[in-house]
């Protein structure tokens, strides 16, 4: 068998919880990481960065798809080749759109296509998951699309979820970072019953109303009572985002991930217009922030 020496990758954004969809759904979004990987001869490791924010990543063996890169070869008991790393940025760093899953899920795939392919794209997933250590990012960012993802009896089990083609997220993007771990550390590590009951009535509700985009659903499912209420605070300007964007006729407001990115569903109709609010909303409070309508990615990542 001869091995490929180069392989492009392509990874979407993905917008993780959803509200009451917490570490169990996101969505995959229209907006990338590209990187290529090229086998050396010589050997070292090279890793160049362009694209917004391209000086914070880091250019050594710690860099995260790297990581993920050598995790898959381990994996298999072989040596990682030495390799040339070029990274273009599409995907803001630590703000709650998946960044670290484009290059868990950037790292494994591009890993296993330089090594012949020996795992299937299950066997990928699962490692995918077990690095980034809950499935809501990886798994979008690998299949593209909405999806769930729960624990079976020997794995996992994933399943599609329907999204109705005129519910469009909208995110606005904040100029300040929020990182995973900081904004999960404010998480109680117990809930009550009742709030337990309050995510999965407002889960279920969640799921019909994107598959109908029955207004009146989405506008109540997009309550939690797990992660939400305890972040908040660590956004500043939430509040006035949330009601801005309701005022101008989103569904709802939740946030993207772990955060600070936050996220407005809302009628194709209404998209605009919500966006607008959202972007002045924060503007008002002395917080810049980039607004994008974007669609869902229904591909997740791609090889060339
Ligand atoms: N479900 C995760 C969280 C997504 O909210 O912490 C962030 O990567």
């Amino acid at each position: 068998m001869s091995l490929v020496s180069t392989v492009t990758v392509k990874v979407p954004a993905t917008t993780a919880n959803l509200g009451p969809g917490f570490d169990c759904i996101g969505a995959a979004l229209k907006l990338y990481n590209e990187v290529k990987f090229t086998r050396l001869d010589a050997g070292g490791l090279i890793i160049q960065v362009s694209g917004a924010e391209a000086e914070k990543v880091q250019t050594d063996e710690s860099n995260l798809l790297y990581q993920a890169f050598v995790k898959l070869y381990q994996y298999i008991e072989q040596t990682p080749p030495s390799v040339k790393i070029e990274i273009k940025l599409g995907v803001p760093l630590a703000r709650g759109l998946g960044s670290s899953a484009t290059a868990i899920v950037g790292g494994l795939v591009a890993a296993n296509q330089l090594a012949g392919s020996p795992l299937s794209e299950l066997q990928v997933m699962e490692l995918a998951i077990a690095m980034e250590g809950h499935p809501d990012n990886v798994v979008p960012a690998l299949l593209g699309g909405c999806r769930l993802a729960a624990t079976s009896l020997t794995g996992w089990e994933i399943c599609d979820v329907t999204w109705h083609r005129d519910i469009v997220p909208v995110v606005a993007i904040p100029d300040f970072e929020l990182s995973t771990s900081e904004a999960r550390r404010v998480l109680p590590t117990e809930v009550s019953r009742a709030d337990a009951i309050f995510n999965i009535a407002h889960f279920g509700l969640l799921l019909r109303g994107l598959a109908t985009n029955r207004q009146e659903w989405l506008k109540a499912a997009l309550q939690d009572k797990l992660h939400q209420p305890y972040r908040q605070a660590l956004i500043p300007g939430y509040e006035a985002v949330n009601t801005a964007a309701v005022a101008a006729g989103a569904y709802g407001m939740v946030i993207s991930g772990a955060g600070p990115t936050l996220l407005a569903l809302a009628d194709a109709s209404e998209a605009k217009t919500v966006g607008t609010a959202m972007l002045n909303a924060w503007k008002q409070e002395g917080i810049t922030s980039i607004v994008r309508s974007l669609p869902l990615d229904t591909q997740g990542v791609t090889i060339s």
